[in-house]
């Protein structure tokens, strides 16, 4: 088999939907999943998310078109900040929860309704460093009253705190939200909280699960007696997918030693932010442990993924696992092209 090549496991798949599914269940008396397909929209895993049932959450047209062929009747919901005309026509013509994020989509909905009544969602945020999102916390009752009065329903208020977020962080920000919530005093039929919840390998070094985000958003907003949204991308498909690559060459420069790989940060990007685990197959050599540095194979400096201990030779073959978050969707063309997809057997 030509390497790179990424592994898609099916079964891990269903039941990391189950499970995050199952946990929510436990917590939330009314919720809906819709799954972020930015995160990873390789077709055989939008088809078997399909069959268990959740939602989608699209953030283009390609993912619209996507969302709707793989869930023509389930929940969908329609985020990002620049939707445009054609898109949300698509949105509006096949009932999909629109996230407004701007006071210009707005009018761009309002000409397109042309005076009919539509359900939509409004974004919020709190911090400068996401100004080009939605609509900071002391506009949304203007906002509001904006929508209302041109025939938009505001139903959802979206609330999404960035990615991989630790505890305490999240904690703040769902409390700061909820009292955002108490000063409006509207009851919303939806509150759409994103995605963002951090993978396994990260609740793993936190010494968290799951749950511990969830029992923080009940005990702060279950009053509101609202349908909570997620969106979650990694936490369901972070280690869905592994990635196969090969050493192509070990060499020594200036008493440090490098395995260069066929895959590099090409395929493995830093803007995943996911922490990736290389194992190499079949090295079982406890003692004899060399150290080295893992590049890829691109004409950049740095084009490397940090250190490596065990014994390795050309042509091994090097698992990487916790890949299948962005990794497959954030993979470029430079060089060498996309890998082959291949699913366990
Ligand atoms: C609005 C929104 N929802 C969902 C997600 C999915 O995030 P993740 O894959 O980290 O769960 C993102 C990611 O940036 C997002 O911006």
């Amino acid at each position: 088999m030509q390497t790179p090549y990424f592994v898609f496991d099916k079964k891990r798949l269903i039941e990391n939907y189950n499970y995050f599914n199952e946990s929510c269940k436990k917590n939330f008396e009314k919720y809906k999943i819709a799954y972020s397909i930015k995160t990873n929209s390789f077709n055989a895993v939008l088809n078997e998310l399909a069959k268990q049932k959740t939602g989608f959450e699209a953030a283009s047209i390609l993912e619209l078109k996507q969302s709707i062929k793989y869930n023509k009747k389930g929940f969908k919901v329609f985020n990002g900040p620049a939707k445009t005309e054609e898109e949300l026509k698509i949105a509006i013509k096949n009932h999909i929860l629109i996230n407004v994020d701007s006071k210009s989509e707005i009018d761009k909905i309002i000409r397109l309704m042309k005076g009919k009544l539509l359900n939509i969602g409004i974004r919020v945020i709190y911090d400068i460093q996401d100004s080009k999102f939605g609509f900071e916390e002391k506009r949304i009752n203007d906002i509001i009253n904006y929508c209302e009065k041109n025939n938009l329903h505001v139903v959802c208020i979206q609330f999404h705190q960035g990615t991989q977020i630790n505890l305490k962080n999240f904690e703040e920000g769902i409390k700061k939200f909820a009292k955002t919530l108490d000063f409006l005093k509207r009851n919303f039929e939806f509150i759409d909280l994103g995605g963002g919840f951090p993978d396994k390998f990260k609740l793993g070094t936190l010494g968290l699960r799951l749950e511990d985000y969830f029992v923080i958003i009940k005990n702060n907003l279950e009053k509101f007696k609202a349908t909570i949204i997620l969106e979650p991308g990694r936490a369901i498909v972070c280690d869905v997918f592994e990635l196969i690559t090969k050493v192509i060459a070990i060499k020594e420069n200036f008493g440090i030693k490098h395995a260069v790989l066929d895959a590099g940060t090409n395929f493995l990007p830093r803007m995943s932010c996911a922490f990736y685990k290389f194992e190499a197959q079949g090295d079982k050599k406890e003692n004899n442990k060399e150290e080295y540095i893992l590049t890829g194979p691109l004409l950049f400096a740095n084009d490397s993924f940090g250190k490596f201990h065990g014994f390795l030779k050309d042509g091994d073959l090097i698992r990487v696992k916790n890949v299948g978050a962005y990794c497959y969707n954030l993979s470029w063309e430079i060089s060498y092209k996309k890998p082959k997809i291949i699913s366990k057997l």
